[in-house]
């Protein structure tokens, strides 16, 4: 039965050893680029997350044969068959990074034939810079009902800038460029570490790809791709998860396989709360201090701090000494999560894009709903602190991000379950002793 409920009781401090599975973000485009290619490819490293299993069945309608085996964390994709280069609306609704086959259909049909993905929660999310771009190399878009049709008899070198480093609308035009004869520039290019592993991947399938300061990639077309076998780069936003669940609880958990290298001003910004962090052999360390202090960050493209890690690192602001100042500047709308937070205790004033909280000494554990896959992530930490229990649902969100998640924390001594609606009894679960009211 399908799970409902991320229950969560206030935890002891989380202590022990844990390790990562790939990036999300990195599987999910590196699936998409195997599109590119004729053959059986294998990922290794794989989470078997929800989003991941929406662009397997992404590849699976172009006629690709995949097998997923879930407890190895192994991806065989065969492409030998993908013979289609149309992407029904109901798969592409699912999930918004189905618009990430795009490249790949154009560079291996000269068309791609998708539904064109809406808005969602965090904000409008257009896909212009991805349209634009693609214009400016040859490619001719008409809009039918619900598809996008793009073709192109001719796809052709460019110099294409883009106006904001886009993370999505980089790999899009990349996957489209490797196979474009002539040398195409992307500038102001997003240079996330998972545009970099697509980067690896695309190398060794055959792409010629070079990387010049500041951010320019600069790419010349190849035709001939070849299946890879590739694991995955560590997902450093499941990390942040786990840095901040030891923090919040004041515990210590040393991460084995973290790379430290790819969260500089996030670990920064943790060290400046008073935590202790620590790279070693044994891996990447959190030994949280019992007395926070709030800091102020802003969000922005890599290698700044995440936005991805806002919500979760607001969390840890709610219980933290003094005031933190949180701006947003990559999405619009990347707020929500305050809402829930406020139910539980914080103390938080939002005014557009930024929000100002005041540490507070308690959180109470309420039933709160997760609006996106980040939000669930600072509800569950919050959760682990708040005196009694916490209720998520909106668990569709934790589950399209996380594979296990609450599974790696439990075995480190936080108290969290899964339920399913019969298991859950509603009248025993919410926690309803008073808090202070917010003003
Ligand atoms: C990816 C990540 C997401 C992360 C985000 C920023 C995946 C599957 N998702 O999303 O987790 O939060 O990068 O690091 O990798 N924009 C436009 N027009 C466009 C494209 C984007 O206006 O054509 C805007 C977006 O609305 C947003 C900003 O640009 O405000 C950044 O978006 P983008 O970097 O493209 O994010 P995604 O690739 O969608």
């Amino acid at each position: 039965m399908k799970s409902s409920v991320l229950r969560i009781e206030q935890s002891p401090p989380l202590h022990g050893t844990v390790s990562l599975l790939g990036a999300k973000n990195a599987v999910l485009v590196i699936i998409a680029s195997l599109i590119l290619t004729r053959g059986k490819s294998i990922l290794k490293n794989v989470p078997a997350s929800d989003d991941v299993f929406n662009m397997i069945e992404v590849l699976r309608s172009l006629n690709a044969q995949a097998h997923f085996d879930k407890e190895t964390h192994t991806l065989v994709v065969d492409t030998s068959a993908l013979d289609k280069w149309s992407v029904s609306p109901s798969l592409m609704k699912k999930m918004r990074a189905s618009i990430l086959v795009m490249g790949p259909l154009l560079a291996r049909f000269g068309r791609a034939h998708v539904a064109v993905p809406g808005g969602c929660v965090i904000g409008e999310r257009p896909i212009d810079y991805h349209v634009k771009n693609f214009k400016k190399m040859g490619v001719i878009f008409e809009q039918q009902a619900e598809y996008l049709h793009a073709y192109a008899s001719h796809i052709h070198p460019a110099r294409i800038v883009l106006e904001y480093p886009s993370v999505g609308a980089t790999e899009n035009v990349l996957m489209a460029a490797v196979a474009t004869p002539g040398t195409t520039e992307i500038i102001n290019a997003a240079l996330e570490p998972e545009v970099l592993d697509l980067i690896v991947v695309l190398r060794k399938m055959g792409a010629h790809i070079e990387i010049h300061a500041p951010a320019i990639i600069s790419i010349t077309g190849v035709t001939d791709f070849h299946p890879v076998e590739h694991e995955v780069v560590v997902d450093r936003l499941e990390a942040g998860a786990l840095l901040l669940a030891a923090a919040v609880t004041n515990g210590s958990l040393t991460i084995t396989n973290a790379r430290s290298d790819i969260m500089d001003v996030f670990l920064a910004k943790l060290e400046e709360m008073g935590h202790v962090i620590t790279v070693s052999a044994a891996g990447l360390t959190l030994q949280a201090t019992a007395d926070p202090y709030a800091v102020s960050f802003k969000t922005g493209p890599y290698p700044g701090f995440p936005t991805d890690l806002q919500a979760p690192m607001m969390a840890a602001q709610c219980l933290a000494q003094g005031v933190s100042i949180v701006e947003e500047t990559v999405f619009e709308n990347r707020l929500l999560h305050v809402r829930e937070l406020q139910k539980m205790g914080a103390q938080i004033k939002v005014e557009y894009t930024k929000a100002t909280i005041t540490g507070v000494d308690d959180l109470y554990g309420t039933a709160v709903i997760a609006t996106d896959i980040r939000a669930s992530c600072a509800l569950a930490l919050a959760g682990l602190v708040a005196h009694g229990v916490t209720t998520m649902t909106g668990l569709h969100h934790w589950t399209r991000g996380y594979d296990g998640l609450e599974k790696k924390l439990k075995a480190v001594g936080a108290r969290m379950e899964l339920m399913s609606d019969d298991m859950f009894n509603p009248l025993i679960a919410p926690y309803t002793a008073e808090y202070p009211i917010q003003k």
